[in-house]
């Protein structure tokens, strides 16, 4: 038996992946209680989502604050007030300051739509198709004060079709996202998953430069 790990999800915009995390819990929570949802914006259909499971939620408006600094530390206050033992980012479309990377180091997650560190930022399926890649896919890992830059822990791949159209690749990775972060937080919330000096560890081995990886479908 573990303890519970009270998780609070970030996010701004539609939450295809608090959904997910929503179902596999469900199915199956074991240690995971997905505690809070907080969004940047009032509208996010993800609060939503938050809402129809019985999830308690927050927003908070970036724009009524003057700074990043001020509003990420508002933010600390709101999730800390939740207590969790992690946080994960599900499309929370803001960069976070150092101080606020720094409170969570070593609890702090992120999801991106591309096969890191190939592709940080934003447009990644539109670049890949642009650059003509084989393959695409989607990447866990736990954030630091570099953008898109922390140790991996999961990838899963997708491959590039001929015909597919930002939106079409858009879909594949999303499934492949639907699978891996549920795993990766499943993992964290039952002790298997931590953040060591060099790097991400699972079950205590140091992941490769990759972290776990999901081959194609
Ligand atoms: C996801 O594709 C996620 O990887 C991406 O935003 C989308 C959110 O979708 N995150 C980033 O681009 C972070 N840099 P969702 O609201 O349906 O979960």
């Amino acid at each position: 038996m573990h303890d519970k790990c009270d998780v609070v999800v970030l996010l701004s915009g539609t939450g295809g992946n608090l959904q997910a995390m929503i179902d596999s819990f469900q199915v199956d929570p074991g240690p995971v209680r997905i505690r809070a949802v907080i969004s940047n914006r009032a509208d996010a259909f993800g609060l939503q989502r938050a809402r129809n499971a019985g999830i308690e939620t927050r927003a908070l408006d970036h724009t009524a604050y003057e700074g990043r600094e001020a509003f990420d530390a508002a933010l600390i206050e709101h999730i800390d007030a939740f207590k969790p033992k992690l946080v994960v980012l599900a499309g929370f479309m803001r960069i976070l300051s150092a101080s606020f990377v720094r409170h969570y180091h070593g609890r702090l997650l992120n999801i991106h739509p591309s096969l890191l560190p190939r592709y940080k930022g934003l447009h990644t399926h539109q670049r890949v198709l642009e650059a003509g890649d084989a393959e695409h896919g989607c990447s866990v890992h736990f954030v630091t004060e570099e953008l898109d830059g922390g140790p991996l822990v999961v990838q899963a791949t997708v491959s590039v079709e001929l015909g597919d159209s930002p939106t079409t690749l858009a879909q594949r990775v999303h499934t492949q996202e639907h699978q891996i972060y549920p795993l990766a937080i499943r993992w964290f919330a039952e002790g298997r998953l931590s953040l060591g000096k060099q790097g991400a560890l699972l079950d205590g081995q140091l992941l490769g430069p990759n972290g776990h990886l999901i081959p194609a479908i």
